[in-house]
């Protein structure tokens, strides 16, 4: 089903009915126009224009310092690109934490100036409020739990969360909120898989997983680290689709001595 005025294919509504039927939902993220036409070609279900871009285009550690005009930037390019997925648009840190008029503000203008499809924002109970807000602005909102980057500092670590009891509690009570808030999906980042799948059952809301495990009703992975372009990242959940690092090191390598020894460009390569 398609959104009048859209021409996508993949809708909040597909999306909901993928995980009645248990149809797995694909999702990787993308930064740029490039990626973003690859990825709608070959079949993804939702793009989601990360703030990892943060790490992986802009080389900061934490994903904190990534702006609202940097994230529009990347969705815009993105959403020129694609005709079939959902495009879903991190919320940067700082744009939705504050209150919920700053949340529903921020949000508009990323959709307004972007035209992605959707947010996603990280926390529950602590930002269910911008979340509602955002929500009766009529702008669909994924929510994210588990590891949620935007707070690492306050986390201290990447290691897996929601190990104990009561922090796999709050988990469950944080993804209900959610849902009855009226969230469309909820990643669910670095959890013990068995806890991932109880929400996975729990909600009617697809529940998509980032390490955490197989009974969730979709994954999603950032491209860098899947097509192994990204060398210095290697948790267990990460499996790597490709070692684009040595192919594009080794072209690179062959383009430095082709030019060194004047045998670029030849005779049928100039005008
Ligand atoms: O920013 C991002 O890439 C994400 C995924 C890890 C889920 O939030």
């Amino acid at each position: 089903m398609s959104v009048e005025g859209k021409n996508r294919v993949v809708t909040t509504r597909s999306l909901f009915e993928m995980k009645q039927r248990g149809e797995k939902i694909a999702m990787l993220t993308a930064y740029d126009y490039t990626m973003a036409k690859i990825l709608d070609a070959a079949g993804i279900d939702i793009i989601l224009v990360g703030d990892s871009a943060a790490n992986v285009i802009a080389g900061h550690e934490t994903t904190l310092p990534i702006t609202l005009d940097q994230m529009i930037y990347h969705a815009q390019s993105v959403v020129r690109a694609v005709k079939n997925p959902m495009v879903v648009v991190d919320m940067p840190f700082g744009t939705y934490q504050g209150n919920s008029k700053e949340a529903v503000v921020s949000a508009i203008r990323m959709m307004k100036e972007s035209e992605a499809d959707a947010v996603k924002l990280e926390g529950g109970e602590q930002v269910i409020e911008s979340v509602r807000r955002i929500l009766s602005a009529g702008i669909p909102v994924m929510g994210h739990l588990g590891l949620t980057p935007q707070s690492i500092l306050k986390f201290g670590t990447y290691s897996v969360r929601a190990k104990e009891e009561a922090e796999a509690e709050k988990l469950i009570a944080d993804a209900h909120l959610l849902e009855e808030a009226g969230c469309f999906a909820i990643v669910l980042e670095k959890i013990p898989a068995s806890l991932a799948a109880t929400v996975a059952a729990e909600l009617k809301i697809p529940i998509i997983g980032i390490g955490a495990g197989n009974g969730v009703d979709g994954q999603v992975l950032v491209v860098h680290d899947m097509l192994g372009l990204n060398q210095d990242f290697s948790p267990r959940f990460l499996r790597r689709y490709h070692n684009l690092y040595e192919e594009m090191h080794k072209a690179f390598r062959h383009y430095v001595k082709d030019v060194k020894a004047g045998d670029f460009p030849n005779e049928k390569e100039q005008y």
